[in-house]
């Protein structure tokens, strides 16, 4: 009894060391692809291209090859799961998405069951949201109708939204996208119900291999050129920024601590 016991546990073991060598592998591997990829050599990028409406630009260009290029990345680091367990576990009632992009988080919602009633999926980008408003028009028309597009800066929602008016307010990967995140964090609290929830996923810089880090530094603006995108951004910093509004509930991090999973409350 004793002997089988100890034969499961080193084949759990087994499987986790695996599993981890296949994840680690799996996320250099992806970023040295991207590098290799990339058709901006480093020195050609002028720093403006971190400026909102050059990345913005950037979103308007690769918006109808965008999921093609970033899907197999994001399988390959199981993101799709991180998305559903964010979404299935969390999201309830009339859902506000903010920087919403193609709608790669649309099969997530539970629609279905009536866990969800309503989604908003906004974005800045027209581009973008014409690839989501494609994946909605390809819905059955029962779910269809739980949808709406709308394009909006996630930084100004005043005059769209009052205050209190979504019971889950979602983004995902756009904190790296926005030219101030932390505002938007505050308006996301703000048009959320008090007994609602502000769901992130995000990735960042990571605070525990220094190393990973320093090759996120110093591809950054590469990064942004190809992909609108501020891949180095320090989330806890924006978090601490943004304290006075909201708080964290939940913040789990992957891939060496650049990808966050994070629940929040608003503090109202
Ligand atoms: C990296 S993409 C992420 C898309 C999507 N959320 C996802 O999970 O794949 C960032 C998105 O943020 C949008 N974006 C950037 N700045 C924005 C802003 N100020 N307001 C609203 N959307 C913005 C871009 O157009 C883009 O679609």
């Amino acid at each position: 009894m004793q002997r089988g016991g100890s034969r499961i546990l080193g084949k759990a073991s087994l499987w986790l060391a695996g599993g981890s060598l296949y994840a680690t592998t799996c996320y250099f591997s992806y970023h040295y692809w991207r590098l290799m990829k990339s058709d901006v050599a480093a020195s050609d990028i002028p720093l403006s291209v971190m400026e909102h409406g050059q990345r913005m630009q950037q979103f308007q260009k690769i918006a109808n090859h965008y999921d093609d290029d970033i899907g197999r990345d994001e399988q390959v680091l199981g993101i799709p799961i991180l998305r559903r367990m964010l979404l299935f576990f969390h999201a309830r009632g009339t859902c506000l998405e903010v920087g919403a992009g193609t709608a790669r988080n649309l099969p997530y919602y539970r629609t279905s069951s009536n866990v969800v009633n309503r989604v908003v999926l906004s974005d800045a980008s027209e581009q973008m949201l014409e690839q989501a408003k494609e994946k909605i028009r390809a819905l059955p028309v029962t779910k269809r109708s739980r949808f709406a597009t709308l394009k909006a800066d996630a930084a100004e929602l005043r005059e769209v939204f009052p205050d209190n008016s979504f019971d889950t307010v979602i983004d995902t990967f756009g904190l790296c996208s926005f030219q101030d995140p932390v505002a938007v964090l505050k308006e996301l609290s703000r048009i959320c119900k008090p007994t609602g929830k502000i769901l992130l996923l995000e990735h960042g810089r990571s605070h525990s291999w220094e190393f990973i880090t320093k090759h996120l530094d110093s591809h950054a603006l590469e990064h942004a050129a190809n992909w609108g995108c501020v891949w180095n951004r320090d989330l806890d910093k924006i978090l601490e920024e943004a304290s006075d509004d909201l708080e964290v509930d939940v913040l789990s991090r992957y891939h060496l601590g650049t990808t966050y999973y994070i629940v929040c409350r608003p503090r109202k």
